[in-house]
């Protein structure tokens, strides 16, 4: 099997989660290359609903060796409580789970000022996950970041608290605001994870590279999306990570000679957490129908998603950003009972009509949307297995979509469950996702 990534295509959520889950028996490496417990990747097994925050969605399945590469940010307590999470399951996380020496550590006061720096932001704040991502990156870019291969020697980890405390509080001096922490149980409790995760700590890059020369196969996870993405997304309403294709690169130091093929995952509507543009966004009672029925609410916080109608400008930029061979469109039993289905196909911004996203967020607010209407199928999907069961109006919904974002849809999903997944066998694409 090739190397395959898997990118979310919008603002994240789009069910990346189920998707790698349902595909990981094609692979025997899942490795995450971005982010870091901001990210809720909802799997279901049977009648149990589990959200992974740091550990890939493929850690359901035997055998499957899941890596945590060097771009992300990892709380050790956030990843310890996840692991005893799936461990309840009766899964060995831990026999298959590998960590990156260069993955950076996501310590208690990255937490505080990601927080003190929303609140300072008022109204403007962007509306983060809380976990401390941003504050942890930053110190990552101004070079004073703790790495997991920090935590192996107790004096090393003594000497960058101490430098990474005095620089916080000069932080809140600055700020005017004094935040205690216990700085000497963080330091404790660092050594003790570092002691307790060594036996699981490799180089990444060298491991996946061996693994991919004895021709294993790997799936790359994505965590949030593109228009998410530090650089490519709605700048500053994004994380702090390559979220797009570039951050397998950067994130697992896999060359881009070795990603065989790329897959966006998207929502057959928009939805988006937290602040920022979100042109489609419907604001009355047909996004409240979009929220109920698709139980739009975040996976990590429990915010309402906002929602909206698929957005094929937004789509088509992912496409060419990450290069997508194909797009699973997820969530389509959602849009079920609706006689009509709007697909916003480009933007009219004051009088000029503008086909692809602006850089600037303050022209993307001003956008309206331009809507070119779609008819419902209204009948229930949910129960469909094969391609020609969609109904007809379904079906041209999807070629529109393709069409559209100028990529096949070799996938499309009808449920939270593995198995409410309709493969169109004609796609070129489809065979990625078969073992
Ligand atoms: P991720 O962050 O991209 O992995 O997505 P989340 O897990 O945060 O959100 C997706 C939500 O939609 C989860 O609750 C999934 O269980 C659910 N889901 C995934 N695919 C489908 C689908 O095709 N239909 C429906 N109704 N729900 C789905
Ligand atoms: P998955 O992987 C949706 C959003 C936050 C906020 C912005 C910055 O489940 O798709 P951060 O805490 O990262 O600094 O917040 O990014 N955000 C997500 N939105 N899905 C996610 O992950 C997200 N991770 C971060 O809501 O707007
Ligand atoms: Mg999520």
């Amino acid at each position: 099997m090739p190397n395959i990534a898997i990118i979310g295509g919008q603002w994240g959520d789009e069910g990346k989660g189920k998707i790698v889950d349902l595909i990981t028996p094609a692979f025997e490496i899942v490795a995450r290359f971005n982010g870091g417990h901001n990210a809720g990747h909802t799997v279901i097994r049977g009648d149990r609903k589990l959200v992974l925050h740091l550990i890939p969605s493929g850690i359901l399945h035997e055998g499957v060796r899941c890596v945590l590469g060097p771009g992300l940010v990892i709380d050790p307590q956030a990843l310890e409580a996840e692991a005893r999470e799936v461990e309840a399951l009766g899964i060995d996380v831990w026999a298959n789970l590998i960590v990156s020496d260069r993955a950076h550590v996501l310590l208690p006061h990255h937490r505080a000022l990601d927080l003190m720096s929303e609140e300072r932001k008022g109204s403007g704040k962007l509306g983060t996950t809380g976990r401390g991502i941003g504050p942890c990156y930053e110190d990552k870019a101004a070079r004073r970041g703790l790495r997991i291969c920090d935590l192996l020697l107790r004096d090393r980890i003594d000497a960058k608290v101490a430098a990474i405390r005095e620089h916080f509080e000069a932080l809140c001096r600055g700020y005017g605001v004094t935040r205690d922490l216990d700085w000497k149980k963080t330091a404790d409790d660092l050594e003790a994870f570092g002691a307790r995760i060594a036996p699981r700590v490799r180089d990444v890059s060298a491991l996946l590279h061996r693994e991919m020369v004895e021709g294993y196969s790997v799936l790359f996870e994505g965590a949030q999306a593109t228009l998410l993405d530090l650089d490519h997304g709605t700048y500053p309403f994004v994380t702090s990570s390559s979220a797009g294709i570039g951050g397998v690169v950067t994130g697992l130091g896999v060359p881009p000679s070795r990603i065989d093929g790329v897959l966006g995952i998207v929502k057959a509507y928009t939805t988006r957490v937290g602040t920022g543009p979100l042109p489609t966004e419907l604001k009355d009672a047909v996004g409240e129908g979009l929220r109920e029925r698709g139980g739009e609410y975040g996976a990590t916080t429990g915010r309402p998603r906002r929602c909206g109608w698929f957005d094929a400008v937004v789509a088509r930029y992912s496409a060419r950003v990450n290069g997508f061979d194909g797009i699973v469109l997820t969530k389509l039993d959602v849009l079920d009972p609706l006689e009509e289905i709007p697909i916003c196909v480009g933007y009219r911004y004051r009088s000029t009509r503008l086909d692809d996203i602006p850089a600037d967020v303050t022209i993307y607010e001003d956008c309206a949307p331009i809507y070119e209407n779609m008819k419902g199928w209204n009948t229930p999907t949910g129960d469909v297995r094969e391609w020609k069961d969609l109904p007809p109006q379904a079906r041209d919904y999807i070629k529109r979509i393709a069409d559209l974002v100028g990529v096949e849809v070799p996938l499309v999903s009808v449920g939270p469950d593995r198995d409410a997944s309709v493969i169109d066998l004609n796609a070129r694409t489809s065979s990625w996702l078969r073992a």
